[in-house]
């Protein structure tokens, strides 16, 4: 255990928990975009940064990725680091100016506009790179379906060639994690439409609802063993 303070708080915590973690169990806020739970943290978006203070030294750093410390002295709302997410919050309204998401985000921390040049509206797709799509389907999903590509003003979130993911599943964990919401997801009767790709969607052999992708059934049968006439019944009318 280690102990450190967060806004003039005495706390105990795990070693190896990070400053985000354990700010969030005392009632600490700190916003983030690029965080989720069981995902491993990245450090992206860097709306997250407080202010640090060890050996003398104070410094911001993002909280999402910096684990707590014996002594650590943590401020999480100081001037500075207010100024620093408003400025983080400007770039990001910069890059997708129209995301509601981010304006959403960009008005709880006080910026109504950003002083920089905004996206045009075609290259706009609502898209920070964060990245927590890439990682949660390798991470939750144990896939690859998608990656990041290309450099600098072109760098995106895209399956490999751009082209529909052969690996995906159709499971839509990287829409539901995407914290603007960017990524187009379809459900229409017995077809799901994600990155470009339609699957094929499950009827439930006792409600007969469309509930989930075949190939996404297919594969937890395969990872997990289940029998695939098990999963083919609905969640609701397995309990
Ligand atoms: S939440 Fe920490 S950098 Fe995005």
């Amino acid at each position: 255990m280690v102990e450190l303070t967060i806004d003039g708080k005495r706390v105990e915590a795990e070693e190896g928990r990070t400053i985000l973690e354990v700010a969030r169990q005392i009632g600490v806020e700190i916003p983030t975009l690029c965080w989720s739970e069981g995902i491993s943290p990245y450090g992206a978006c860097r709306l997250c940064m407080v202010e640090v203070e060890e050996g003398g030294r104070r410094r911001l750093v993002a909280s999402c990725i910096y684990q707590v410390k014996d002594g650590l002295v943590v401020e999480t709302a100081t001037e500075r680091v207010q100024r620093v997410r408003r400025m983080v919050m400007e770039m990001l309204l910069a890059r997708c100016p129209r995301s509601e998401a981010v304006r959403k985000m960009a008005r709880e921390l006080g910026v109504e506009a950003t002083r920089l040049e905004e996206r045009p509206p075609e290259e706009d797709e609502g898209c920070i790179l964060c990245g927590l799509c890439v990682r949660a389907c390798r991470e939750v999903v144990g896939l690859n379906a998608i990656g990041f590509a290309f450099r600098g003003s072109k760098r995106m979130v895209a399956p490999p060639f751009d082209e529909p993911p052969t690996l995906c599943i159709g499971c839509g964990t990287c829409a539901y994690v995407c914290p603007t919401g960017c990524i187009p997801f379809e459900d229409e009767g017995d077809k799901r439409i994600i990155w470009n790709r339609e699957f094929e969607m499950q009827k439930c052999r006792v409600c007969g609802t469309y509930f989930a992708p075949v190939a996404q059934l297919v594969y937890i049968s395969q990872k997990t063993g289940l029998p695939l006439d098990y999963l083919e019944v609905c969640p609701d009318c397995r309990k």
